[in-house]
């Protein structure tokens, strides 16, 4: 099943349901200052979950665009993304868990047709009643697995808002992906489970503080990942490897003259080039700009660590806005605002890349002012204060300093530039 499939099928699935399916929002939330980004298919509608407004149905059902900034620095690995889309079924006040459990395993064994042997189910601590309708779907006891609130309890997004404890399905892609550790389970990192659909039983309503106070009704917020489903159903372990990615990842080796596949670093480094670029083009056609604060500033480091990312293959020269191209030809259909924006879209790419090619010829050549000071100075050692004035007055990245001091047998006090970065924050 392609992308597009699994989404058709899964909304289908829910409208068959009783479900009202309704269009994803922007992924720059509406009236909602506890967030920058939308993260997750139930941010449009906490209003609901809350009971400060009232659904359009008890069953929504939708496929949501999600910007996750916290995962930026794990791009690159074969499952994080920060730009992904998550299919979700939520009702407000109306089914709970025995309906959720069930439609989640009748569409994952029957509509998806994933072998039940290769699916795990983790559940909170004490969730009995979760664990008894799993049994009950036919879900072996040896592979219901409870995990604490670090895993198996979601929410607020944001600093404050409904959670509640969840249950989650994760594929096993089998024991020859794994690490072999007798410990190897669900939520282990070695590659072998992918977690493909979080159930969350929403209960709670958290504040600032962190405390919870029960929702007046119980509600069913799930988010499926597009990305990771499309994976598992293509035969993949790697979310790169399915078609979503696959003209980025081509559009990169074209332009860089590489070929995916053959090096770990060369491969990463591809992946991460062509994740940020598709949340870069999804992020302006929502009407972010780069900007030094917020989303501005979430947007602007995606695009230079990208830009970045791109010289390590040899892409010195402004290369962002072709591979947004081929993120428009490829998601367009499905998210329209991507056509009616693609010359905003470009035009913003192309000058803000100009602009940080500035901003890396002005902070090289102080650097090597400092690199030639320093040679007869005090030996080998960029200060900590340097570094930070490179960053903070110049915007020159301080992996950059890192890396192209040390290819000049110079070291840099990172100790130092923490110091002043902490100063910094705090001021
Ligand atoms: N809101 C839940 C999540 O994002 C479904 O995982």
């Amino acid at each position: 099943m392609t992308g597009d499939e699994i989404r058709e099928s899964f909304l289908r699935f829910f409208e068959e349901k009783g479900h009202k399916i309704v269009p994803g929002s922007s992924l720059i939330p509406h009236g909602d200052p506890t967030l920058l980004l939308t993260s997750a298919g139930m941010v449009p509608f906490k209003p609901y979950f809350l009971g400060e407004a009232v659904p359009p149905s008890p069953r929504l059902a939708s496929c949501q665009k999600c910007f996750r900034a916290t995962d930026i620095e794990s791009v690159g690995d074969t499952t994080h993304l920060t730009f992904f889309e998550m299919l979700g079924n939520f009702s407000f006040g109306d089914y709970f868990k025995e309906e959720a459990i069930g439609w989640a395993w009748e569409f994952v064994t029957q509509r998806l047709g994933l072998p039940r042997e290769q699916l795990w189910i983790t559940i909170f601590l004490d969730d009995d009643e979760a664990f008894h309708i799993w049994r009950r779907v036919g879900v072996p006891e040896e592979r219901i697995l409870r995990f604490g609130e670090e895993d198996n309890f979601w929410g607020p997004a944001g600093d404050s808002g409904p959670c509640g404890p969840c249950s989650e399905i994760h594929y096993d892609f089998g024991q020859e992906f794994g690490c072999g550790r007798p410990s190897c389970a669900p939520g282990c990192d070695c590659g072998r489970f992918s977690e493909i659909w979080n159930l969350v039983f929403m209960q709670y309503n958290q504040d600032r503080d962190g405390n919870r106070t029960p929702l007046p009704k119980c509600h069913i917020d799930t988010g499926m990942g597009l990305e990771r489903t499309a994976a598992v159903m293509q035969g993949k372990t790697s979310v790169y490897e399915i078609a979503l990615f696959s003209p980025l990842l081509d559009c990169i080796s074209e332009m860089a003259g590489i070929k995916y596949g053959f090096d770990d670093a060369v491969d990463s480094t591809a992946r991460i080039i062509a994740e940020h670029s598709r949340g870069i083009a999804f992020l302006i056609a929502d009407g972010v700009l780069p900007g030094n604060e917020g989303r501005g500033y979430v947007l602007r480091r995606l695009l230079r660590r990208a830009a970045l990312f791109g010289r390590r293959l040899g892409l010195d020269k402004p290369f962002l806005a072709e591979i947004a191209k081929a993120t428009i030809k490829k998601m367009g259909h499905v998210y329209p605002e991507l056509i009616e924006r693609r010359s905003f879209i470009l035009k913003v790419i192309e000058l803000e890349e100009a602009r940080f090619g500035e901003t890396l010829s002005t902070g090289l050549e102080l650097l090597d002012d400092i690199m030639a000071e320093r040679e007869t100075d005090r030996a080998g050692e960029i200060s900590g204060e340097d570094a930070f004035k490179l960053y903070d007055t110049y915007g020159f990245p301080v992996e950059l300093t890192l890396e192209i001091a040390q290819k000049q047998g110079f070291t840099v006090d990172m100790g130092g530039f923490e110091r002043e970065m902490e100063k910094q924050r705090e001021r």
